[in-house]
């Protein structure tokens, strides 16, 4: 008997198929929706290998009820998601799909930086409106790129490719990691800086860093009163790591020009959020890796790190490798 396995979504069918040869494949696809509690409760008893997303929680709760878990194979490079430390203590493996991802959320990351700077989704919207009525000088008029002070808070890979796009840029590089990375600091000629002091320069930051115990709250409202009054938040990261309502008042208090977010604190945000009230703020919902290309990388990788663990192999991007 093959063993069984779980994949949370619809997924593309050859690579559906692919965990077929090692496995019996329940899927839940009856709607584009998280599947739902109880059915992901029920289900993971049975099962020896879950292929999930980022909009299931694997807390200890459900690890509990998992008697034959062998595998977590999560499509996402994140993994907030699943509680890391129950599963190991379970002997369970978790990976992600990392690399694959880098340059396309990267391209999105600058997108979104550009698009707040220079407002484009309120001039789309105020067009549509009707409202363009002549060429004006000080029509929505926003912030430069070219020649600007970035400063990324995570230099890990995602925070590298962004890094080589803002030379194309001509941008002043500063960054903030847990260590210092010399060969970006000679390849790209960023420069190291304290976080408090990256806050203060920067007319662009970025959060670049996964979601940690020591990422929570990163930025919160004594670092808003560091910032520029022209400097734009971008974080295309987790949403727990700015703290929102503190982002918000910042927002309103114009002690911040503007913020562009990809990812909130609870996703799907509620549409009535203070944050959508404010036209300096460009909201997108959790895209940065969404390519055509790119989505089916993340879910081939993610099934090829699945069998390589029912087959008894160390799986290529396992997480909790103790
Ligand atoms: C998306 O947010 C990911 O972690 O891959
Ligand atoms: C603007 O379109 C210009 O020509 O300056």
């Amino acid at each position: 008997m093959k063993p069984k396995v779980l994949i949370t979504r619809r997924i593309p069918e050859p690579i559906i198929d692919k965990i077929r040869e090692v496995a019996d494949v329940f899927i839940w696809e009856k709607e584009d929706i998280p599947i739902p509690r109880d059915l992901l409760e029920t289900k993971i008893v049975e099962v020896e290998g879950l292929f999930c997303l980022l909009t299931e929680s694997i807390d200890a709760q459900l690890l509990e009820k998992a008697k034959n878990l062998k595998v977590i194979s999560n499509m996402a490079v994140g993994y907030n998601n699943i509680d890391i430390e129950t599963a190991t203590k379970k002997g369970i493996l978790v990976t992600n799909t990392p690399d694959v991802l880098t340059e396309t959320t990267a391209d999105l990351t600058f997108a979104l930086l550009m698009a707040t700077a220079r407002r484009l989704v309120e001039a789309s919207d105020f067009l549509r409106a009707g409202q363009w009525q002549t060429w004006s000088p000080n029509l929505l008029t926003g912030q430069d790129i070219f020649g600007a002070t970035i400063g990324i808070i995570g230099m890990g890979r995602i925070g590298e490719a962004v890094a080589r796009r803002t030379k194309g840029f001509n941008m002043k590089l500063l960054y903030n990691n847990r260590n210092r990375k010399l060969e970006v600091e000679q390849e790209l000629g960023a420069t190291y800086v304290p976080f408090e002091e990256l806050l203060r320069e920067s007319d662009f930051i970025l959060v670049m860093t996964p979601y940690t115990t020591e990422t929570k709250n990163l930025i919160t409202a004594e670092h808003f009163k560091l910032m520029k009054k022209n400097a734009i938040l971008i974080n295309t990261a987790r949403g727990g790591i700015v703290n929102e309502s503190d982002l918000y008042e910042a927002l309103v208090k114009g002690e911040i020009w503007a913020a562009g977010l990809d990812v909130f604190e609870q996703e799907p945000i509620s549409t009535d959020h203070p944050l959508l009230t404010l036209p300096n703020v460009v909201t997108l919902p959790h895209i940065g890796s969404a390519s055509i290309a790119t989505r089916m990388k993340m879910a081939d990788l993610a099934a090829d790190n699945l069998v390589q663990a029912i087959r008894g192999e160390m799986p290529l991007n396992l997480v909790n490798k103790q």
